[in-house]
């Protein structure tokens, strides 16, 4: 077939398929039931919502129907008052419709381990979201994930975990908002090469003690907002990884956890780069650490043009870390080069700490300084018997200090 014939034919199939794409949504709107073409209810594809019966299948057909229908927008909708057991499963992109709503009203349950079966490694996540643009998974505040890691956290050396509970890959324009996250195996979300997100209303919670169920965490991804979430799990509240840039994380209460992170940074000697990250109006309660930066050593790149602004720490441990000897071992090699740490402005950070150490620990690089760090308006008070080290401590770290409780003179050298 010759190029011109062949370019008319795809004009037409084109053609023809906006004709029929508005012929659908005027049928369904003449009608009278305004979403009857576009929502496709997980039950009427055979999700049973007893809690017993794997409704994975169901979930897939459902994605599926409303993924490929190719109309403008299309929602899938989880019904409330139901509780679904779900294996691992994918809801892959790209699909035909321009935006799809994921809602979820009821509760969405995982296996637990006895009844997990083989891991999948397909993204390693118990739910993953892949190459979907334009994707909303919204809930009115009662819809949940549950992860079921209790099964899991005493046996996580001999078990190999779902690395996340709930993932987005590669999706573009994604928003998540109005949901319950709880007791993942581990992560409870991830965010990976996502650009524009609108990530709020979250309430994410696991035991302080279970091992390694971060909140969110980002990487490869540019553009993002998170804000007005509740977070108390077993580990790092947000942790923000290579590659990602343009982050804006407000109104988040951290505790019990550890903190908001960025990296670790720069494992094996990897380059990696994070730029452009502001964490504003966000409270830790009781959290192991606050606000922390770290890198392995050896690692290359930087992590630069960062704020920390009013911050309200209650009882919690480490406040503010540098850390670019990051060696969660117990030893690591001494190595040469580091990811340079610049540009970061703590300001506004108050509250009260339980250090037993510094109150402000900045471990930066012997051979790349930390440099252009600037502490402004810091009033953290010792509470807890601890008083007399609520200090600065500085090594290769360089900037300024105005206004600062505990002093920083250190890092105006
Ligand atoms: C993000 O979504 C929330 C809730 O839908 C909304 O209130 C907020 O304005 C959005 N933020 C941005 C920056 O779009
Ligand atoms: C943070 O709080 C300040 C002071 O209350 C307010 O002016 C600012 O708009 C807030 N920003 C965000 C993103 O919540």
């Amino acid at each position: 077939m010759d190029n011109h014939v062949m370019g008319f034919m795809v004009y037409l199939l084109l053609l023809l398929g906006s004709i029929f794409e508005v012929s659908v949504v005027k049928c369904a709107k003449s009608k009278g039931s305004s979403d009857s073409g576009t929502t496709f209810d997980v039950t009427k594809f055979g999700a049973i919502g007893n809690g017993k019966t794997d409704d994975a299948k169901a979930f897939t057909s459902a994605w599926e129907a409303a993924c490929n229908k190719g109309l403008a927008t299309s929602m899938v909708t989880v019904p409330s008052g139901k509780t679904f057991l779900i294996s691992a499963i994918k809801f892959a992109g790209p699909c035909k419709s321009r935006s799809i709503t994921f809602e979820i009203l009821g509760s969405i349950v995982a296996l637990p381990k006895q009844a997990w079966g083989k891991r999948d490694d397909d993204g390693d996540a118990w739910i993953l979201f892949h190459q979907v643009q334009g994707l909303s998974v919204v809930g009115n505040g009662k819809g949940v994930f549950d992860g079921h890691g209790a099964s899991w956290w005493p046996h996580v050396s001999l078990y190999d975990r779902a690395s996340f509970a709930l993932r987005f890959s590669h999706c573009n324009n994604l928003r998540v908002s109005g949901l319950k996250h709880m007791n993942s195996q581990k992560n409870h979300i991830s965010i990976n090469g996502c650009n524009h997100a609108n990530i709020s209303n979250l309430h994410i919670t696991a035991p302080g003690t279970s091992p390694n169920t971060d909140g969110i965490d980002i990487s490869s991804s540019t553009s993002l907002f998170i804000q007005d979430c509740v977070m108390a799990t077993g580990d790092d509240c947000i942790a923000i990884n290579g590659g990602t840039s343009d982050v804006k994380i407000s109104r988040i209460t951290c505790g019990p956890g550890h903190g908001i992170s960025i990296g670790s940074l720069g494992k094996n000697g990897k380059h990696e780069e994070v730029e452009g990250i502001h964490v504003e109006n966000c409270t830790f309660i009781k959290t192991q650490n606050g606000v922390r930066i770290k890198s392995w050593q050896g690692g290359a790149g930087f992590a630069k043009n960062i704020i920390f602004s009013n911050i309200n720490f209650e009882s919690a441990d480490n406040p503010i870390i540098i850390d670019q000897y990051y060696c969660p071992h117990k030893t690591c090699d001494t190595k040469v080069g580091a990811v340079k740490v610049s540009g970061v402005k703590y300001i506004g950070l108050r509250g009260t700490t339980v250090a037993k150490d510094a109150t402000i620990d900045l471990k930066c690089s012997k051979t790349v300084p930390c440099t252009d760090i600037e502490f402004s308006d810091i009033n953290i008070k010792s509470v807890g018997g601890h008083a007399g080290n609520a200090i600065a401590k500085c090594t290769n770290a360089h900037g300024t200090a105005r206004s600062c409780t505990p002093p920083v003179h250190c890092v105006q050298t």
